[in-house]
């Protein structure tokens, strides 16, 4: 057994990660007076939220008529029809109130000539239940939403007490025998010490898994950390083959530019200078959703129509834009697309290419964010002191796919609703768990394998070829042979990971052996994604399946539930979630309303 000496650290709460979610909910049970850690390896404000660009979904109505229910109904439709609808319901009823909250906070949103907040269209988002043009609902900070809000909890949350851990990695969650989490077990990168964070709720905010493939506009930070925990406590992950991959990564780099750039009249063009979306999607063209674009444009690429020296990939064009929009509305993207592309957008279009970034998929929460351990017998199973929120859970709000601008009001109300229930749940007055030294040990055993890795295979190497399989058979378009090569190929590269090897010994930022602890992270969210993926037999959402290229809601409209051990992964199903929160009478949304149906756009 690896003997480390450590530091206990007890709290009612522990959060880990500090993006939006994160930090959102360290604000909200700080507020409350609960005695709240937020622990995190990267320093708050350079989380992945910053990166976040067009907005947050709301229906304020400051630019035109909206309503709750019809941000409802678009991602009930845009989740083709995956999402779970008590959650779908309680995002679109409090956004409204977390952006007001976000405002009053003193997130600096851009404004209308009223002085109220700024909205933009954004895909997908639409009035009339779908029937109607597309709404005005994505409020902006111009092109740097995620960096306004991202500053804003974390003063919110100084003021308010939150005491943080930086540059602290957590190794493993510690579990009792009778599967409840009491804590974490932490490295601190910059002195080498070890941390156990002993509290009476754990919050897993650590992002995604974007750095699972070779191309993704996530950061090298986005190892889904949490997801990895979950997996090796023995935890479910759920529908983990919903990647999304967002139409306007800069070519070459991944760079985001922003769909805000469509929402402010930018539009893609082919070879033939062809505004092809107008044959794809009719109704609503650059703004149909992220799945539906970006398939379109993969479309238009493989029948030679792309553009380039290759014909690889697709102009977006801002240029016949006022210069003063540009400047004003989409500053942030002007400058990366000069940077990373070497592009004037007053001038020329950036040349685009769907690039990984967003997963639907997670660990499983309710709606309040506590973490599901789904059985035949009881499908919504709570484990008990322990929460999910942000890209690392699955709510699951966004189900096959997501639309653009509902990720930032996730963080914000899911964050939220994870301390308004905390704050009912968590006794302040009973006293902190003894935590299971047999879990202790274990963490500390495996960080130890790890750090005196000696096998044949370099980190680098196999995260590599991790990357480049999932990229070229997890991708936009799919089928059962590549699906079936790439569960074949990942499968023998997750039984590397026991090979690896680690040249940096010590334990003062030692990023050789941060960057392997973080690819046993990716591995098992990797496994789960292909081999979720290759049993699905149908096509919804982001998961185009070219040999079953229709939905299937009677066989499909389920949830996969994978259980991964080592490079096995155990597929179960669980129903959806069919019944909103409330009924018609009391002003909700009708059944009928929202029953599945041919999504066209
Ligand atoms: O395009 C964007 O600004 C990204 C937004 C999102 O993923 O929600």
């Amino acid at each position: 057994m690896a003997a480390y000496e450590y530091e206990t650290h007890e709290y009612d709460v522990v959060v880990v990660g500090a993006g939006g979610a994160g930090l959102r909910a360290t604000l909200g049970m700080a507020e409350q007076g609960l005695r709240t850690a937020c622990v995190t390896k990267v320093f708050p404000t350079r989380s992945h939220t910053v990166a976040a660009q067009g907005g947050i979904a709301a229906s304020l109505s400051n630019m035109g008529p909206d309503n709750w229910q019809w941000h409802m109904y678009d991602t009930v439709k845009g989740s083709d029809w995956l999402g779970d609808t008590d959650a779908m319901e309680y995002l679109a009823r409090e956004a409204p109130k977390a952006v007001y909250e976000l405002e009053h906070y003193g997130v600096p949103f851009s404004r209308t000539e009223e002085g109220k907040i700024y909205q933009r269209p954004f895909g997908g988002h639409t009035t009339e239940f779908g029937e109607g043009p597309a709404v005005q609902r994505t409020c902006a900070a111009a092109d740097r939403t995620g960096h306004a809000i991202l500053h804003t909890l974390y003063g919110q949350s100084l003021k308010n007490n939150a005491e943080f851990y930086i540059e602290y990695f957590a190794i493993d969650l510690i579990m009792s025998e009778d599967g409840q989490c009491q804590g974490v077990v932490c490295w601190k990168l910059d002195d080498g010490t070890m941390h156990i964070f002993n509290a009476k709720m754990v919050v897993l905010a650590t992002g995604g898994y974007g750095r699972a493939f070779f191309s993704a506009t996530s950061a090298h930070t986005c190892t889904g950390d949490g997801g990895g925990m979950v997996a090796r406590a023995g935890l479910a992950l759920q529908d983990m083959e919903f990647v999304q991959f967002h139409p306007t990564g800069i070519y070459g780099s991944g760079c985001l530019i922003t769909e805000g750039a469509r929402g402010e009249g930018g539009y893609l063009t082919n070879s033939e200078g062809e505004r092809f979306m107008e044959r794809y999607a009719p109704q609503y063209k650059d703004l149909a959703p992220r799945d539906y674009v970006s398939r379109s444009m993969t479309m238009e690429i493989r029948e030679g129509r792309g553009v380039g020296e290759h014909g690889d990939h697709i102009h977006l064009n801002l240029a016949h834009l006022p210069a003063e929009a540009l400047a004003e509305r989409l500053p942030g993207i002007s400058e990366s697309a000069k940077i990373f592309a070497g592009v004037d957008v007053t001038k020329e279009p950036i040349p685009v290419l769907p690039t990984v970034h967003y997963n639907m998929g997670g660990i499983p929460t309710n709606y309040f964010g506590e973490v599901l351990n789904p059985t035949a017998d009881n499908p919504t199973q709570v484990v008990p002191g322990l929460m999910a929120v942000g890209e690392a859970g699955c709510a699951s709000v966004h189900g096959a796919n997501r639309l653009g601008s509902n990720s930032l009001i996730d963080l914000v109300v899911f964050g939220r609703a994870a301390a308004i229930r905390a704050g009912k749940v968590v006794d302040r007055a009973a006293p902190v768990a003894v935590p299971n030294q047999a879990s202790i040990d274990k963490a500390f055993d495996r960080f130890d394998y790890f750090r005196n890795a000696k096998g044949g295979t370099p980190t680098a190497e196999l995260r590599l070829e991790m990357q480049k399989t999932m990229q070229s058979d997890a991708a936009v378009f799919r089928a059962s042979e590549s699906l079936k090569e790439g569960v074949e190929k990942m499968t023998e590269i997750a039984a590397k990971i026991p090979d690896l090897h680690v040249t940096d010994r010590s334990l003062v930022w030692n990023s050789d052996l941060m960057e392997t602890l973080e690819l046993t992270n990716l591995m098992p969210n990797a496994m789960a994604t292909i081999v979720g993926a290759e049993a699905r037999h149908e096509s919804r959402g982001a998961h185009a399946h070219e040999d079953y290229s229709e939905r299937d809601d009677e066989n499909w409209r389920v949830h996969t539930i994978s259980r991964v051990d080592g490079n096995k992964v155990d597929l179960t199903y669980r129903p959806v979630i069919l019944d909103p929160l409330t009924t018609e009478d009391q002003g909700g949304i009708s059944l009928k309303k929202i029953a599945p149906k041919a999504r066209t756009f």
